[in-house]
């Protein structure tokens, strides 16, 4: 039977690393408020030029993991782009992305599903891939949110959270006797709860539907009921983790590493506290690269693979909550 595989990883943040103490410069804050709420010492940002888009990450995060996979772009049946911060309003980042790696008509589908895009997108590559729609699928996740956050003491509360990267993932499909590859994944949305996370207008231009009262309140920064996302975050993470792990018929003792979306360090602590998890089985890095959005799970996975703390036969739970609301699970593992 054919199991959906990660072939390769790859990773890109951009060089220039923003402080919890460099954001002072800004907005009323403090570097011990931020580590004490968050767990976050620093993030990457795109140069205040701007210029810069997710496609342009996400490239050099492909063409890491195509090098992993030993894939030439031309092996790539499908293109998968996670992000909640597209270079332009449309065509999607996946059109740009196909472009910058010189293909010419390989399909390319952009997906909005924020932090839980890429879990969302393995989902989505797994069901191609068994129903015969495609072989090789480049999964990417990257996000540039520094250009579109509110600098100012107003905006305090996010702009401290979000930074910008890149991961991608290589997946085919193996024919193999073995249980491995993704065994099982649960997703669920609510939007019912769309306004406690949200960004309302599309743009930070000004145009005809954006008037300038809109722009005055603040409506096209993000905004989150913090202490809501929180409660909530803790409480879904653990239910969909209970749900994925009885599809795949497994126990939380089988799982080698969960890999949770960082999006706030305390959010995963407490996951992990609930669960009754040893903290070496919960991978974090938000620490040195704040909220990444799509980009979160893939850049761990990345980092964890590279440090080689994941290793053949390992089963890992990747695991995410965001905007929408949207949130889910996927058992995988590693052949
Ligand atoms: N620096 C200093 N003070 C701040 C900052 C800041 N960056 N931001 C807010 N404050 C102030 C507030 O104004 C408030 O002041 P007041 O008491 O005078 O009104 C005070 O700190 C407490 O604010 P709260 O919002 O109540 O702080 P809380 O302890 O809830 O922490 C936080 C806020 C870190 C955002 C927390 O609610 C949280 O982590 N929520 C989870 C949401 C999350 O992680 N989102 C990430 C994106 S979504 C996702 O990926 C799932």
């Amino acid at each position: 039977m054919k199991q959906t595989m990660i072939k390769g990883t790859g990773r890109y943040v951009p060089p220039r690393v923003v402080t919890n103490h460099d954001l002072t410069q800004w907005m009323d804050t403090s570097d011990e408020w931020i580590r004490q709420r968050t767990g976050i010492e620093e993030r990457r940002w795109v140069s205040a030029e701007g210029g810069i888009g997710p496609s342009d990450l996400g490239l050099q995060a492909s063409k890491i993991a195509l090098n992993r996979a030993e894939w030439t772009h031309e092996d790539v049946d499908l293109i998968i782009f996670a992000t909640l911060s597209p270079d332009i309003y449309f065509p999607g980042s996946g059109c740009l992305l196909q472009h910058k790696l010189g293909l010419d008509s390989t399909p390319a589908l952009d997906i909005r599903q924020q932090c839980t895009g890429f879990i969302y997108g393995l989902t989505l590559a797994d069901a191609f891939i068994r129903s015969g729609h495609a072989n090789r699928i480049l999964l990417v996740g990257a996000e540039v949110q520094s250009t579109a956050i509110d600098l100012s003491t107003r905006g305090r509360d996010i702009a401290v959270l979000f930074g910008d990267g890149a991961g991608a993932a290589c997946l085919e499909g193996v024919e193999t006797a073995e249980a491995a590859g993704v065994l099982a994944s649960a997703l669920h949305a609510q939007g019912e709860f769309a306004n406690i996370l949200m960004m309302e207008l599309p743009s930070h231009k000004l145009n005809p539907i954006i008037t300038e009262e809109m722009v005055r309140a603040g409506r096209h920064y993000p905004f989150m009921d913090g202490r809501t996302v929180f409660k909530t975050a803790v409480r879904k993470l653990a239910q969909v983790t209970k749900e994925v792990l009885k599809k795949a018929n497994l126990t939380v003792e089988d799982i080698d590493f969960f890999i949770p979306h960082q999006a706030n360090l305390r959010i995963n602590q407490a996951f992990a506290k609930l669960l009754n998890l040893p903290e070496e089985k919960v991978i974090n890095n938000i620490q040195r690269y704040g909220n990444t959005t799509a980009a979160s799970i893939p850049i761990a996975l990345d980092e964890a693979i590279e440090r080689q703390c994941i290793q053949s036969k390992s089963t890992v739970l990747f695991l995410a909550l965001g905007a929408g609301l949207t949130w889910g699970a996927v058992v995988y593992r590693f052949l």
